[in-house]
């Protein structure tokens, strides 16, 4: 069943955005991509705003990585009615971050919106965890089948 190792990808490369955007916060390099979506040389990274550069390429796996996870959450058989919701959740959550996260760099940095990136960023990660924590406790096939015969 690929949810289960999804999920796991998921929550691993969203650990590490949390990460690299806390460090794009303390080190004080968020403006060094001015624009959105693009960095000041498009899809090409810079030594001028390689962490920036880092934390949005990041962003857009992640998007794609929790967007994947939702449709296979949501289309799975087994799955729990909770895992779904859950997962649905992570879905609206990384599109508002991303959203969010443009409106961060628009209106340069301010404290209100910043603090709301961290917030809805705490609030994805607990859903995909959650997400996560559900497809681990779906039995396999192959056991289904062990104690059927
Ligand atoms: C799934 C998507 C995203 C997640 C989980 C995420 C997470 C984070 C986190 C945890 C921080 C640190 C906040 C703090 O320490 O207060 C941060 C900072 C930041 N993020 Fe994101 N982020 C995402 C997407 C984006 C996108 C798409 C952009 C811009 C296009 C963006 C722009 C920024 C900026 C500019 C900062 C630094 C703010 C500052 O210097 O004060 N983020 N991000």
């Amino acid at each position: 069943m690929i949810l289960k190792p999804l999920s796991f990808t998921t929550l691993a490369v969203l650990f590490s955005l949390i990460f690299i955007g806390g460090y794009v916060n303390a080190s004080g390099v968020g403006l060094t991509c001015p624009d959105w979506p693009l960095c000041p040389q498009g899809l090409a990274p810079g030594a001028d705003f390689i962490i920036e550069y880092i934390h949005r390429s990041v962003a857009a796996t992640t998007g794609m990585l929790v967007i994947a996870t939702t449709v296979f959450a949501v289309k799975s058989k087994e799955g729990p009615t909770g895992m779904k919701i859950t997962s649905l959740i992570a879905a609206g959550a990384v599109i508002g971050q991303i959203v969010l996260g443009a409106m961060v760099i628009f209106e340069r940095l301010h404290a209100v919106l910043v603090t709301a990136h961290l917030g809805l960023g705490l609030v994805l990660f607990s859903m995909v965890l959650v997400t996560f924590l559900y497809a681990y406790r779906i039995p396999s096939r192959k056991a289904i089948r062990a104690v059927q015969d």
